[in-house]
């Protein structure tokens, strides 16, 4: 019987073939164990030379890192080992040798992994961390899709910028010029009228030169756009999301938290509601914190971001920044203009900001007038404008960055390990 790691559980007892790799190995004179990888899982394999005999006994010992093989044996319970199984190997037929594997269990430095991502890919900790990426996206689809939701694909290469407040990629589009997106909203907005409730999720493009932990070049969003939803209604959307994320990963990632030796107690406590605090307090908090030279109208930069997570083990809104350090496109507050109606979603742990959003401007007049102030003229933006001419209504949404939230929710340090071939400021290899 074939089978895959994922699967042993059904075979206790029971003699099965498995087509693998040789993550590792060690051996003494009458046993050897294999450490096994399928790409569903990781399992170790036993060979006893008493049982299977001199010859493959040492064809065994002399089997190299990740060569591939068919691998048989009985699966048997393994209290031990996090998968709960191992296999007692009675066969085993080499399918391709592998020579001189250039990842060794010793440590190697971070551009050396780098260069070889290719292959780093299947090291047990990076394959962790792309379940977790894989169940972050299954249950986005699974929330916005039980939530009535649409997913609605806006365009990768478009005429003009969406943000105005990051850089872009230029590009020729035959002979107009073209930019690839750095977010889907407009076009999400102008499905939210089409559709009422839409999400996108696809990659995006900032050509900013940052070079921190928290940001690539090429990352991938989540952008829900709502109609006849105002910003408070978004929050809810959002810690609901959150949370249901968040819990899904701690219900089918057990064994890969487990690997990423995450601590799950922080994880546990995560769910809706989440606390709220206002711009004009945060700053109040990030003064008395020991940052005092921030002033109210100053965006927070990563430590003031975690300086304001500490002191909640929740991930924290920080709502109503002044306009003048949001997009063009944020609703003023109708109370205080000079604040909008938005907020970012601060994750525990120093993570930083994993989710913008916000109530959208909604009025024709109003949505000129920023045009102007932005210098944001031309034919590219007729079109967004228009939506504000038939049937305007209050909607709000918001973009959750895929690879801080799977940095976050996995533990790992920086978000070149969260997606599998990262494009950093000085990496578009391989
Ligand atoms: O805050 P941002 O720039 O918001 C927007 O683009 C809005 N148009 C979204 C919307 O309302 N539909 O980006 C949203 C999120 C950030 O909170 C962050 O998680 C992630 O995208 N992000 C990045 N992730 C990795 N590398 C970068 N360079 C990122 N820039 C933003
Ligand atoms: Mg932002």
């Amino acid at each position: 019987m074939k089978t895959t790691i994922s699967e042993v559980s059904k075979y206790v007892g029971e003699e099965v073939t498995i087509g693998a790799w040789l993550a590792n190995k060690r051996s003494s004179g009458k046993i050897a164990f294999l450490q096994l990888r399928d790409g569903t899982g990781f399992m170790q394999g036993i060979v006893v030379k008493a049982d299977i005999g001199e010859e493959k006994f040492t064809e065994a010992k002399g089997l190299t890192q990740e060569s591939s093989l068919y691998v048989t044996g009985t699966i048997v319970e393994d209290t031990r080992s996090p998968l709960g199984f191992e296999m007692q190997v009675t066969d085993f037929e080499l399918i391709h040798e592998a020579v001189d594997y250039p990842i060794t269990p010793k440590e190697h430095g971070t551009e050396f992994l780098m260069d070889h991502r290719h292959l780093w890919l299947r090291s047990k900790r990076q394959h962790a961390v792309m379940k977790v990426r894989n169940e972050i996206i299954r249950s986005t689809y699974e929330f916005f899709n039980d939530n009535g939701y649409t997913k609605v694909d806006p365009p990768i290469l478009t005429g003009s910028s969406a943000e105005g407040t990051t850089e872009l990629f230029h590009t020729k589009y035959f002979d107009e010029d073209a930019y690839l997106s750095q977010s889907g909203q407009l076009y999400m907005e102008a499905a939210a009228m089409a559709f009422g409730k839409v999400f996108s999720f696809g990659p995006t493009f900032r050509a900013e030169k940052s070079k921190t932990r928290r940001h690539l070049i090429e990352f991938w969003m989540i952008e829900p756009e709502m109609a006849f939803m105002d910003h408070e209604d978004s929050l809810e959307v959002q810690e609901q999301y959150v949370s249901h994320v968040v819990q899904s990963v701690l219900q089918n990632c057990k064994i890969e938290l487990d690997t990423l030796e995450r601590d799950t107690e922080k994880l546990e406590k995560i769910k809706a509601p989440f606390p709220r605090i206002s711009y004009d307090d945060a700053i109040q908090l990030v003064k008395e914190k020991g940052f005092d030279d921030i002033e109210w109208g100053e965006d927070f930069g990563a430590p003031h971001e975690t300086a304001i997570a500490e002191a909640f083990d929740m991930p924290v809104f920080i709502t109503n920044y002044p306009a003048d350090i949001k997009a063009f496109y944020m609703k003023p507050d109708p109370k205080r203009p000079e604040v909008v109606l938005c907020a970012d979603l601060i994750a525990p742990e120093g993570y930083g900001e994993i989710i913008g959003g916000s109530q959208r401007i909604d009025d024709l007049e109003l949505m000129q007038q920023r045009y102007e102030e932005h210098d944001l003229t031309g034919d590219a933006y007729r079109w967004y404008l228009q939506l504000r001419e038939f049937g305007s209504v209050p909607h709000s949404g918001f973009g959750l960055g895929l690879e801080r939230t799977v940095a976050w929710i996995s533990g790992v340090e920086h978000v070149r390990e969260t997606i599998p071939f990262p494009r950093l400021l000085n990496r578009l290899y391989p």
